[in-house]
C-alpha cells in the first residue's frame, strides 16, 4: 500500500518532467510560456498537487520522494528559464532583421540653398571695389536729421527733402535713413583723409510700385584725398560697370543734381541687350541709367571739418536691386522681397 503510494508519486513527478518541456515547446509567446509555468509550478499547479500528496507517505519514504520532487522542481525552473532566454534572443534577432539597413546605399542629397540675387550682386560689387582699395564701412539705419540731411547740405526747407519720402520716427526726432550717404558723414567725422570706402546697406522711402519698394539697398562710395578729380570718378566707376557688365560696356555721364555733390552726374551704361541700338530695355535710347555720383560739395567738407581747399573727393550711390534687375533680367522689383523660392532658385 505504502509502496504503491510512493511509486505513483514518483511516476507523477516523472510525468511532470516529461510533459513540461513539451508544453513549453507549444508556447509561441511570452504570455503562453508563463501560463505553462503557472500550470506546472504555480501555487495551485501540478507540482504543488504532488507535494500535497506527500503528507500521506510514510516517514521512511518521504526523504526519497522529497528529493525527487526538489530535483524535478529545479529541472522545471531551469527549463522555463532556458525557454524564456531563447524567446528573448529570438525576439532580439527578429528586431535586428527587421531594422537592418544597407550601409552601402548612396545618401539622399540635402537641398543646398544659395545666396539671394541681391546678395550676389553685393558680393560682386564689394569684390570689384575692394580690388580698387575701397574698404567696407557701415552705419545705422535709424538716423537723425543731421546725418541724413543737414550735413549733406540739405537744409531744413530745401526742396530736395520732399523728394526723399522720408519715414519719420517719434515725431521728427529720428528717421529711417533715405540713403546710405549718411555713412559718408559718419566716416568723415571719425577719420581724416585719405579715405576710400564703400557702405552697403538698407535704405527706406515711403514709395511702392513696380520699380520702388519701401526698403531697398544701396552701396555708397566715397574717395577723399588731395587732388582727386572727376577723372578719378570716371575711372573708378567705368571699371566697376565694366567689371559687372563686361569690358565692352560704354559709360556716359549726364549732368544731374544732388545737394551734396557739385558737379553731380548720372552714370548711364550702353544697353547690354541691344548694344546701343535701342530696344525695350533701354526704351529705345541705347542707354541705361545706373547710378548717381559727383564731386563732394565743399559745403559737406565744412560739416565734417575737412579743409575744402586742401581736399577733394567724389561720391556715388548705387541702387543694388536695380543692378540685380539689370544683371539678371528681372522686371519687377517686388520679387526680390517676396522670397518665393521658385523665383530665387533661378539665380
Ligand atoms: N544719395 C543719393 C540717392 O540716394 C545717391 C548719391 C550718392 C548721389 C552719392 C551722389 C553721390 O539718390
Amino acid at each position: 500500500m505504502a509502496d504503491r503510494m510512493k511509486d505513483s508519486l514518483l511516476q507523477n513527478l516523472e510525468r511532470l518532467r516529461k510533459e513540461f518541456p513539451a508544453a513549453l515547446a507549444q508556447a509561441d509567446d511570452e504570455a503562453k510560456l508563463l501560463e505553462v509555468k503557472t500550470e506546472f509550478l504555480g501555487k495551485k499547479g501540478r507540482l504543488t498537487e504532488v507535494l500535497k500528496e506527500m503528507g500521506r507517505l510514510g516517514a521512511e519514504d518521504r526523504p526519497l520522494v522529497g528529493a525527487a520532487a526538489n530535483e524535478v522542481k529545479q529541472f522545471l525552473e531551469s527549463e522555463y528559464d532556458a525557454a524564456l532566454r531563447k524567446f528573448k534572443a529570438a525576439q532580439i534577432e527578429r528586431h535586428l532583421q527587421a531594422d537592418k539597413f544597407d550601409v552601402t546605399l548612396p545618401g539622399r542629397p540635402e537641398a543646398l540653398g544659395h545666396l539671394h540675387p541681391v546678395t550676389q550682386i553685393l558680393d560682386l560689387a564689394k569684390d570689384l571695389f575692394e580690388r580698387l582699395g575701397f574698404v567696407t564701412r557701415t552705419g545705422p539705419e535709424i538716423e537723425d536729421d543731421f546725418h541724413n540731411f543737414e550735413a549733406l547740405n540739405i537744409p531744413v526747407h530745401h526742396p530736395a527733402r520732399d523728394l526723399q519720402d522720408t519715414f519719420y520716427l517719434q515725431g521728427r526726432k529720428w528717421l529711417l535713413r533715405t540713403h546710405t550717404s549718411t555713412v559718408q558723414i559718419r566716416v568723415m567725422k571719425g577719420q581724416r583723409p585719405p579715405l576710400r570706402m564703400i557702405a552697403p546697406g538698407a535704405v527706406y522711402r515711403s514709395d511702392s510700385d513696380v520699380t520702388h519698394t519701401p526698403m531697398f539697398h544701396q552701396i555708397e562710395g566715397l574717395w577723399v584725398d588731395e587732388g582727386i578729380t572727376f577723372a578719378d570718378l570716371k575711372g573708378v566707376l567705368s571699371l566697376f560697370v565694366q567689371g559687372l557688365f563686361g569690358a565692352s560696356t560704354q559709360v556716359r555721364f549726364r549732368p544731374s543734381f544732388f545737394p551734396f555733390t557739385e558737379p553731380s552726374a548720372e552714370l548711364d551704361m550702353s544697353c547690354f541687350k541691344c548694344a546701343g541700338k535701342g530696344c525695350n530695355l533701354c526704351k529705345g535710347t541705347g542707354w541705361i541709367e545706373v547710378l548717381g555720383c559727383g564731386m563732394v560739395d565743399p559745403e559737406v567738407f565744412k560739416f565734417v571739418d575737412y579743409d575744402p581747399d586742401k581736399y577733394q573727393g567724389f561720391a556715388f550711390g548705387i541702387g543694388l536691386e536695380r543692378l540685380a534687375m539689370l544683371k539678371f533680367g528681372i522686371n519687377d522689383l517686388r520679387l526680390f522681397f517676396e522670397n518665393d523660392i521658385r523665383f530665387l532658385r533661378q539665380f
